[in-house]
Parts: structure tokens; C-alpha cells; sequence
């Protein structure tokens, strides 16, 4: 008896699971079915709706739309530009697509540059995509919006403006003869090879270390340098913040960076409070109000170096480094170079100068900077910048509607055959007349323009300048693909040889 009860209530509760499983799975498939149904009729209605008034293009797959696709392609030079090409081929230079569940419209070069220039801080604000927004933080210059970036724009822009430039050149050239002494002449040997993008970022990371908080090289700037690297990897990463992927491990360098930074800034407070402490970009940070008459609080102080650290030394190690791999492909380009430096040498011993640059002599190089100019138009450290629009906005006769993202596309400016002849080919020689307004945009463009771009050109002309003056070089493989990381840049050594006597 007692085993025909346990078999009904087993055969019951078995029954009853089962019924549930089916009840749950026939709700399941409605609901879905409803779901999928709601989201094609209202997307169909929207589409039709505004059909002729939104730019071109295509959503791709719901919420997700080409996010997989563009983050895989942009780790690759020719993969951006592949996926960039194939949109352009279908729906023209403006289009729309969507990126991590948003609508975006990439504009079209150069009316559509000068759209989002001329319109920051009115119609649109700077996006950042999840992880690059969640690797800055709240406060740095580079992520707020309206008064508060204006605000925090004028009071940095102090550091970086044209007579304080003037200032650092004595200094970022004596950062250069360091480091062509510590990581290319301490080879000891006439001829070498060397990972430019490896070796180089050792040098734009001690000229930057150097103006914002008086950190020289050595192991310990060599090991935060470490932990920028790790952070940097974060950038064009999948958000996945589980242990193995590269955005868990910026993260987790994000916050020692910024308890090291913590500790800097604790140690400078001590030594302001007892007259002693050094003159740098941290001190005036703790030390000079802004016009409000405040002082930034210590969290801002920390994300600002955390994004100004990062800044100043990897884009511009990207261009220095397909700047290197451009000359070595070029020989004649290498030849104008020696010429270019040897003259403004020749001429300094003439007037019985000393050896140390001036901002005057960098004004003299004028071949460099086309040669830069070219490289950056190239290879654009930064590929494109996203905004978002604050209100609905017709761009011509398309509307923009507001939430929409908009993006401006460096690669495509720079690609484009109607404003750069031959575009895929390195012309150094095309810089003598300038450029139309609007279609070369490596720093941006508007309120928003890259705020260290003019210490970026000392960076990379001053190490241009003692570089053709002590070795020429040539590349191992000239097919190998330049990989984005998210700056461009390649993994082979060069060959390298000392020129005796130097220039
Ligand atoms: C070759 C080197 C560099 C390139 C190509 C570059 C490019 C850019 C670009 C495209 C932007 C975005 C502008 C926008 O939002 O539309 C930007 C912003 C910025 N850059 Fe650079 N940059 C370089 C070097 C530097 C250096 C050396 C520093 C600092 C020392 C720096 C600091 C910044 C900051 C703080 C912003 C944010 C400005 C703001 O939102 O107001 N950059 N840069």
C-alpha cells in the first residue's frame, strides 16, 4: 500500500514538472513571439516613418547592430578602413549604424566635420562608448559636458597653450637625448634591431611623466608605465569585466593607477605645505584656483593625470612609429630629413649656439612636420570621435534625432580621393600648400580640439630631430599590417645603424 502512495505522488509531482515545463515553455514562446512581433511592427512604423528624413544606412541586428563587427575590424589598420569602405560603397560618406544598442550617424567629410565642430557644446556633447567611458571616470576634461568642461578646459589649457609649450622644449629635448642614450646607444653595437612603438613609448611617457608630476625615468616610471599599457588595452576591448579579459585587466590598472597617483598627490600636498615642492603640472593643479576661485578636488586631480598621462604618450608613440616605418620605406624622404636637421645644426655651431633646441629652431623644421602631417594623415592615431545629439537636428535635410550618437570619421577624411589626391600615398610634398578646412582633423576640431596637440608636435619633433641625427634604418618586412591598439602601430623590429659621426 505504503509503496503504491509513493508511486502515485512520484508519478504526480513527475506530471505535474512536466506540465509546468511545457506551461512554461508554450509562455515562453509567446512571449517572445509577442516581443518580436511589438519590436518589427514599431522599428517598421519608425522606419517608415521617418525613412526619408534619416540618413542612410542600416541597424544590422537588433541592439547589437555592427558592434561586434567594428570593434573586431578596428584592431586592424585595413580592418577599419575595410568596414569603413564597404558602408561607404553601399550608402555614400553619411550613413547610420548602430553601435552597442545606439543609432549613429558617421559624417561625411569635410561639411560634416565642420557640423560637429561648430556645433559642440550647442546641439551635441562628446559619447564615449562603455568601457572608454568607464576606464576615464566623471571628472577629466575629456568626458564633461557644457559649463563644466568650458570651466575645466580654461584652467588647463594654461599648460598647454603656445607660450607654455615654448617653455617645455629645453626640456622634452633633454628627455630625447635620454633616451636615444638608454634604449638605442646602450646597445653598444654599430648595428641593431629594435621594436620602434615599444622603445618609443619609453620616451613619450618620461617627456610626460615628466611635465605633470616630476617623475624621471627608472624602475618605477617603467612600472607604471606597465600598468598605463594594460589600461590602454581596455580601450578597444569588449566591456566583459570577468577575470581573463582585456577590459578586467584595465580596470583593475585603472584603479592602481589612480591609488599610485593618490599617493603622489598626498606626498606633493605634505611638501607644498613645507615650501619644497617641485614646480609641475600636479602642484599647480593642488596649488592654483580656477576663475570660479575653487580648487579641483583631489578625485579630480587624479582622473585628469590619469587621462592626460595617457594622452601625452601613447597616441603620439603610434605616430612616431608609423612615422618611422614611413621614412623607412622612403629613402629619399630620409635623405630630406638629414638635410633638413644638418642645416639647423650647421647653423647653431655657426653662431656658436649651444646643442639645446629652441622652439625657433623647431619652427625651422619645417620638412619634419610635413613628413609628421603625412604620417598622421595616414595613420590617425585616433580613428573617430563619437558625440550625442542634445536635441533633434537636421543635417542637410536628414534628421538627427535627439539621443542619436554622431560620429566624425578621421579615417574617412583622411581617405577620401575628393579632398586628398591619391590618398593612399605617402606625399610629404602635399603639405606645402595647406590643407582645405575641415578634412585633416588628426586632433579634432572646435571647443573640443585635442588640448595637447601642440606638445604633441615637440614630442614628435624633437625625436624625429636626434633620431635622423644619429641612425639610419631600414624595415625587415615592408607587407607587414599595421595593427590598432588602439593606436596604429607594427610589432616587427627594424634594423637599425649608427651613423658615425652623427649629424
Ligand atoms: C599625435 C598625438 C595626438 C593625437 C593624434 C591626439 C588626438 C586627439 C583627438 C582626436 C582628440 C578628440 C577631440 C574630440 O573630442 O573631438 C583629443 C582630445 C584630447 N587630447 Fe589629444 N591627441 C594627441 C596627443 C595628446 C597629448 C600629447 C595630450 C596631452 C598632453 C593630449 C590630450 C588630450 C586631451 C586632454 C583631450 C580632451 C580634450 C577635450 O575634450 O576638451 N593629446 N586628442
Amino acid at each position: 500500500m505504503a509503496t503504491t502512495v509513493t508511486d502515485s505522488l512520484t508519478s504526480f509531482w513527475n506530471g505535474f514538472s512536466l506540465k509546468s515545463l511545457e506551461v512554461s515553455y508554450t509562455s515562453l514562446i509567446i512571449a517572445a513571439t509577442t516581443l518580436w512581433l511589438v519590436w518589427t511592427s514599431a522599428s517598421s512604423f519608425f522606419r517608415t516613418r521617418g525613412r526619408d528624413r534619416f540618413p542612410p544606412g542600416s541597424f544590422g541586428f537588433p541592439i547589437i547592430g555592427d558592434t561586434v563587427q567594428f570593434i573586431l575590424a578596428s584592431r586592424s589598420v585595413v580592418g577599419h578602413r575595410t568596414w569603413l569602405q564597404k558602408k561607404i560603397d553601399k550608402y555614400g560618406l553619411l550613413f547610420k549604424w548602430r553601435f552597442q544598442g545606439m543609432p549613429v550617424v558617421v559624417m561625411d567629410p569635410p561639411g560634416g566635420n565642420k557640423f560637429v565642430f561648430q556645433n559642440d557644446g550647442k546641439l551635441f556633447e562628446i559619447y564615449w562608448p562603455l568601457q572608454m567611458a568607464t576606464l576615464q571616470g566623471k571628472e577629466p576634461v575629456s568626458v564633461l559636458h557644457g559649463e563644466q568642461h568650458k570651466l575645466l578646459r580654461r584652467h588647463l589649457n594654461r599648460f598647454f597653450d603656445h607660450a607654455a609649450i615654448s617653455r617645455y622644449v629645453e626640456g622634452v629635448d633633454q628627455k630625447a637625448v635620454q633616451h636615444f642614450a638608454r634604449y638605442w646607444e646602450d646597445k653598444g653595437e654599430s648595428e641593431f634591431e629594435l621594436v620602434p612603438f615599444a622603445a618609443i613609448k619609453f620616451y613619450t611617457f618620461s617627456t610626460i611623466c615628466n611635465l605633470l608630476i616630476s617623475l624621471g625615468e627608472g624602475p618605477e616610471m617603467d612600472r607604471f608605465l606597465e600598468h598605463f599599457v594594460e589600461w590602454t588595452k581596455g580601450l578597444l576591448s569588449f566591456p566583459i569585466n570577468l577575470p581573463g579579459f582585456a577590459y578586467y585587466k584595465a580596470l583593475r590598472a585603472r584603479k592602481r593607477i589612480l591609488q599610485i597617483l593618490g599617493e603622489y598627490l598626498k606626498q606633493r600636498k605634505r611638501e607644498v605645505a613645507e615650501g619644497r615642492a617641485k614646480v609641475d603640472i600636479l602642484t599647480n593643479l593642488l596649488t592654483v584656483p580656477d576663475e570660479n576661485g575653487n580648487l579641483l578636488s583631489d578625485e579630480s586631480v587624479c582622473e585628469n593625470l590619469l587621462v592626460l598621462l595617457f594622452a601625452g604618450f601613447d597616441t603620439s608613440s603610434g605616430a612616431l612609429a608609423m612615422t618611422i616605418n614611413l621614412i623607412g620605406k622612403n629613402p629619399d624622404v630620409y635623405e630630406q630629413l638629414v638635410q633638413e636637421h644638418k642645416s639647423i645644426v650647421d647653423k647653431k655651431r655657426e653662431e656658436g649656439k649651444e646643442d639645446v633646441l629652441s622652439m625657433q629652431d623647431l619652427s625651422a623644421m619645417k620638412y619634419t612636420w610635413r613628413v609628421i602631417q603625412e604620417t598622421l594623415r595616414l595613420h590617425p592615431p585616433v580613428a573617430g570621435i563619437f558625440r550625442e545629439a542634445m536635441e533633434d537636428c537636421e543635417y542637410k535635410g536628414y534628421l538627427v534625432p535627439k539621443g542619436w550618437k554622431l560620429m566624425y570619421s578621421v579615417v574617412s577624411s583622411h581617405s577620401d580621393p575628393k579632398l586628398f589626391k591619391d590618398p593612399t600615398k605617402f606625399d610629404p610634398a602635399r603639405w606645402e600648400q595647406p590643407p582645405v578646412p575641415f578634412t585633416f582633423i588628426p586632433f579634432g576640431g572646435g571647443p573640443r580640439t585635442c588640448l595637447g596637440n601642440e606638445f604633441a608636435k615637440i614630442q614628435m619633433i624633437i625625436f624625429i630631430h636626434h633620431l635622423v641625427r644619429r641612425f639610419r634604418w631600414s624595415i625587415t618586412d615592408p607587407n607587414e599590417p599595421v595593427v590598432r591598439d588602439p593606436v596604429p602601430n607594427t610589432r616587427k623590429p627594424i634594423k637599425v645603424m649608427k651613423v658615425t659621426p652623427s649629424v
